[in-house]
C-alpha cells in the first residue's frame, strides 16, 4: 500500500552512507565511539553535519546552548506557523555505539532533505533539531533542558564534565557565549509538535518480532554524586583499625544499590558508572571517593524514594566507617507520557507501510521527555540487535533503520499537514 498520496520515501543509500560516515568520527580502535559533547570529535561531527546541510541548501540556526535547528526553504506563510521538529543527538557516551542519537538526527536530516527536494505541500514547517549534550557530560539532556526550563548563569558556572573540566571554560573554547546560553528557552506553544526516531536500546521489539515501536512514555530520571570524605594516610604504616578509607565506604554503597532498588519496586534501576578516588595512588589510603548514581523508575515519587534510600544508606555507611558524606543531586527529570494523538499517527504510518508495530515505554532518557513539556511529542523506536546499547556492539538491521526513517517521514508529513 502506498504510504501517502505523494508516496515520498527517504533516500536509503544516502542515509546508510551518512550513518556510516558519522560513525567513523570519534571511533576508537576497539570500534567504540567517543564523541563526548564539545570534544574535538563532537566538534568534527557538528562540522560534518553542517557541511551536509550546506550541501542540501538547508538553513541552520544555532541557539545559545548550541542546539542546531535546520530548515528547508518554505514560503513565508508556511514558515510563519509553529513548526514540527524532529531530531536527536550526535554526542555519545564514552565508547558508545553508532546509532544512539545519530539515527534520529540523520533520519530527520534525510526527511528535511526529501522535503527540500520534493517540496510537498505543507501547512507548517518541518525542521531538524540536534540537541546539545544529550548524554549528560555536563547535565543530562542538557540542550533540551535549556529549551524546557532554562539555566541560570550560576547553574551553568557550577557544571563540570566527566573529565573534571568546567562547562564554562569548555564552552568558551568552542566559541560559546554563556550569557546567550542563559537566554535559551522556548515557550510552550512555540512548536506544533516534536517527533524523535531512536533505537530501542533494549530487547522488547526484537523479542516481539516487531519492526516499529510506538513509545508510550519515558521513565523518570534521577542522578547525582555521593562523596565519601575520609583521610589520606600511608598505605604501609597506618594500621587497618586507624584508617578512614573513603573507597571502602563507596564499595559498601555499591554493594547495597541493588537491594535499594528492589526495595522501591521491581522496575527501579540504579547504576553507578563512575567512582573517582582522591588522591588516587596505590600507596595512599583513599581520602575521597565520589560515586555517581543514576536511578530510574516510571513514577516520580519512586525516584524520590530511591534518592532518599541512597541518602539514608550512604549516611549509615559513613557513620559505620567514621567518615563524612556529601550529596549533589541533579533535579529529577519527570516521567513523561507521550502524546496519544502522535502515537496514533505513528501507528497509522507504520500500518500504511505494512510494518508490524506495538507500543512500549522507554527505559532510556531522551530529549523528547523535555520537549513533551513544550509541545505534543512522540517517539518511534526501531529494534536493537540483542537489546545492546551504550556499547560498541550497539546495532540495528538496515531494513529496520530504513523502515523507521520512512515511518518518521510519514509521521512528520502527516503532522505538518493536519489541519
Ligand atoms: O542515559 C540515557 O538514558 C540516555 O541514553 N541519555
Ligand atoms: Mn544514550
Ligand atoms: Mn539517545
Amino acid at each position: 500500500m502506498s504510504p501517502l498520496a505523494d508516496g515520498l520515501s527517504v533516500n536509503g543509500p544516502r542515509l546508510a552512507h551518512d550513518l556510516e560516515t558519522l560513525g567513523r568520527i570519534g571511533r576508537g580502535p576497539g570500534g567504540g565511539i567517543n564523541r563526548t559533547s564539545f570534544s574535538p570529535a563532537d566538534t568534527e561531527a557538528r562540522a560534518w553535519l553542517l557541511a551536509r546541510c550546506a550541501e542540501a541548501a538547508l538553513s541552520v540556526t544555532v541557539d545559545g546552548i548550541g542546539n542546531l535547528i535546520v530548515s528547508p526553504a518554505y514560503t513565508a506563510t508556511v514558515a510563519a506557523h509553529p513548526a514540527v521538529w524532529s531530531g536527536s543527538h550526535i554526542d555519545t557516551v564514552p565508547n558508545g555505539g553508532a546509532f544512539d542519537g545519530a539515527l534520529g538526527v540523520l533520519a530527520a536530516l534525510e526527511c528535511v532533505r526529501r522535503i527540500q527536494e520534493e517540496g510537498p505541500e505543507l501547512l507548517r514547517p518541518v525542521r531538524l533539531v540536534v540537541y546539545t549534550d544529550e548524554e549528560g557530560n555536563y547535565a543530562h539532556l542538557f540542550g533540551s533542558s535549556a529549551l524546557a526550563r532554562g539555566f541560570s548563569r550560576a547553574e551553568l558556572e557550577a557544571l563540570t564534565g566527566r573529565d573534571g573540566d568546567r562547562f564554562a571554560d569548555t564552552f568558551a573554547t568552542v566559541g560559546g557565549d554563556i550569557t546567550a546560553a542563559t537566554t535559551t528557552r522556548l515557550d510552550a506553544g512555540y512548536l506544533h509538535a516534536t517527533v524523535e526516531l531512536h533505537i530501542e536500546q533494549g530487547p522488547t521489539l526484537e523479542e516481539r518480532g516487531h519492526q516499529i515501536g510506538v513509545v508510550t512514555g519515558i521513565v523518570a530520571l534521577g542522578g547525582g554524586v555521593v562523596s565519601f570524605l575520609g583521610r589520606a594516610d600511608h598505605a604501609g604504616t597506618t594500621p587497618m583499625t586507624r584508617r578512614k578509607n573513603a573507597l571502602t565506604a563507596a564499595g559498601a554503597l555499591l554493594v547495597a544499590l541493588p537491594e535499594l532498588a528492589a526495595g522501591v519496586s521491581e522496575h527501579a534501576v540504579v547504576t553507578s558508572g563512575i567512582v573517582a578516588v582522591e588522591p588516587g595512588s596505590a600507596n595512599v589510603v583513599p581520602a575521597i571517593a565520589r560515586v555517581t548514581v543514576d536511578f530510574r523508575e516510571t513514577q516520580a515519587d519512586r525516584v524520590t524514594a530511591l534518592e532518599t534510600a541512597i541518602v539514608d544508606e550512604s549516611q549509615a555507611i559513613a557513620a559505620r566507617y567514621g567518615l563524612d558524606v556529601e550529596f549533589a543531586f541533579e533535579l529529577t527529570i519527570a516521567p513523561t507520557l507521550l502524546d496519544v494523538g502522535i502515537q496514533a499517527t505513528i501507528a497509522e504510518a507504520a500500518a500504511a507501510r505494512g510494518l508490524s508495530f506495538s507500543s512500549l515505554p522507554s527505559g532510556a532518557g531522551h530529549d523528547s521527555q523535555n520537549m513533551a513539556r513544550l509541545a505534543p511529542t512522540g517517539m518511534i523506536f526501531v529494534p536493537s540487535i540483542g537489546g545492546r546499547s551504550h556499547c560498541p556492539e550497539e546495532s540495528t538491521d538496515w531494513p529496520d533503520i530504513e523502515n523507521g526513517a520512512n515511518v518518521l517521514l510519514d509521521t512528520l508529513l502527516r503532522l505538518a499537514r493536519a489541519v
